[in-house]
């Protein structure tokens, strides 16, 4: 049994017991990702899986098995930060940073909703494509808490980012 996290093959815990996130933490030493709740209540744990945001604290390792992890470490390249890392920065999108590798992924994971036109609790009509508003983004990603009250430079950062992608 094995996954790729960020892109390497690596062998699933012996234990099936493990949460991604203990595994991830524990096993692999990639602490990017922060265990704040441990009970899916404060989205501080967020990875990627083949692409889509999942709560690691809930999730097992050994449910991912062959599937694609990608964890904050594995979002910069040689030509340097992710595009958010960088808006994260710009835009005074952290305090203490604890909550941010979640929210960046999260943010990523949203991306890719927002762009199969899914719809949120707030969007106005359910058969149109999903625009990029500040509420959008807000409802969105109303799953990653940040204790240091840094959201309105987290909404600032993601909506910059998507904004060339996507109409306001
Ligand atoms: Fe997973 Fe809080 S640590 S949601
Ligand atoms: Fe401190 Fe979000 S930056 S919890």
């Amino acid at each position: 049994m094995s996954l790729i996290v960020n892109g390497s093959e690596v062998s699933a815990p012996a234990d099936p017991r493990t949460s991604l996130l203990d595994y991830l933490r524990e096993e692999l030493h990639l602490t990017g990702s922060k265990k704040g709740c441990n009970q899916g209540a404060c989205g501080a744990c967020t990875v990627l899986v083949d692409g889509e945001r999942v709560l690691s604290c809930l999730t097992l390792a050994v449910q991912v098995q062959g599937r694609a992890v990608t964890t904050i470490e594995g979002l910069a390249d040689a030509d340097g930060l992710h595009p958010l890392q960088a808006a994260f920065i710009e835009h005074d999108g952290f305090q203490c940073g604890y909550c941010t590798p979640g929210q960046i992924c999260s943010a990523i994971g949203m991306a890719a909703e927002l762009a199969r036109g899914l719809p949120s609790h707030v969007s106005a009509d359910l058969s149109a494509d999903a625009t990029l508003t500040r509420e959008e983004i807000q409802e969105r990603m109303s799953g990653n808490l940040c204790r240091c009250g840094a959201h309105n430079g987290i909404v600032d950062a993601i909506h910059a980012t998507l904004a060339a992608e996507m109409p306001a």
